[in-house]
């Protein structure tokens, strides 16, 4: 048991799915699980330990941002032993050839947070999923016949900017921003130093820079390709 997670360490799988949004979590268990439990209801993020194609896993939502997603990480991590986790969530685009609902597989993710600062001394802007997930799971959509793009992600500490072209300014050069989203870098921050496995898959819900008009729903629904490649590759890789 964690402040923030009252399952006991048997009760949490050694693979776990990470959406951002605890309905999400809902979602996944009553739609892709068999025999699942709820191990933890802390905080209202009711987390899902049962059976997909047989392999157990656990689900459980990080809630938004590098704040709330570095707490549930470290501890499934540090207290729970798990052993892989794919984060499965909604990004914004940057990029007028990704379009909506596309899949998007974090090749690399990049930014300005001080969480290392904080939690460890060290500045690091950049950080990497584990390679050999990575190919599993290119492999894997590749084998569902599911189109993906693998690009650097940017995973920011605000949702609104007032100035776009300013953090594009404060950029390294050699990073080319493809999506948006704010969990991904202390996951996979946190997976380095534990030396365990992440990766992030994740579905476009918004096109930065224009309207966005798509119901919560539809996000939903947006999601089940990149859940079911997150299932599929996370048990057997
Ligand atoms: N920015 C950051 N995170 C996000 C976005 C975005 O535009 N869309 C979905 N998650």
């Amino acid at each position: 048991m964690t402040p923030h997670n009252s399952a006991q360490k048997g009760d949490i799988a050694k693979l776990v799915i990470m959406p951002g949004d605890p309905l999400r979590s809902k979602f996944i268990a009553e739609n892709y699980l068999d025999d699942y439990e709820i191990v933890s209801k802390v905080r209202g993020n009711y987390v899902y330990t049962g059976h997909y194609r047989g392999t157990r896993v656990t689900i459980m939502a990080s809630g938004m941002g590098i704040s709330s997603t570095g707490i549930y990480v470290e501890e499934l991590y540090r207290d729970y032993d798990v052993e892989t986790i794919i984060r499965v969530g909604t990004c914004g685009s940057y990029k007028k050839d990704i379009n909506l609902f596309d899949i998007i597989i974090a090749g690399r993710t990049y930014s300005e947070t001080n969480f290392p600062l904080t939690h460890s001394n060290e500045e690091v802007n950049i950080v990497y999923p584990t390679q050999s997930l990575n190919d599993k799971i290119t492999d894997m959509a590749t084998e569902l016949d599911l189109g993906f793009s693998v690009g650097d992600v940017i995973c920011t500490d605000s949702f609104y900017m007032d100035d776009l072209g300013k953090f594009f300014e404060r950029m390294p050069s050699d990073i080319d921003p493809m999506v948006a989203e704010m969990e991904s870098f202390v996951l996979f921050y946190l997976a380095a130093k534990y030396n365990r496995k992440a990766a992030c898959v994740l579905s476009v819900s918004d096109i930065i820079g224009t309207s966005n008009d798509i119901m919560p729903e539809e996000r939903e629904k947006g999601l089940k390709h990149a859940i079911l490649l997150s299932l599929e590759s996370l048990i057997s890789h």
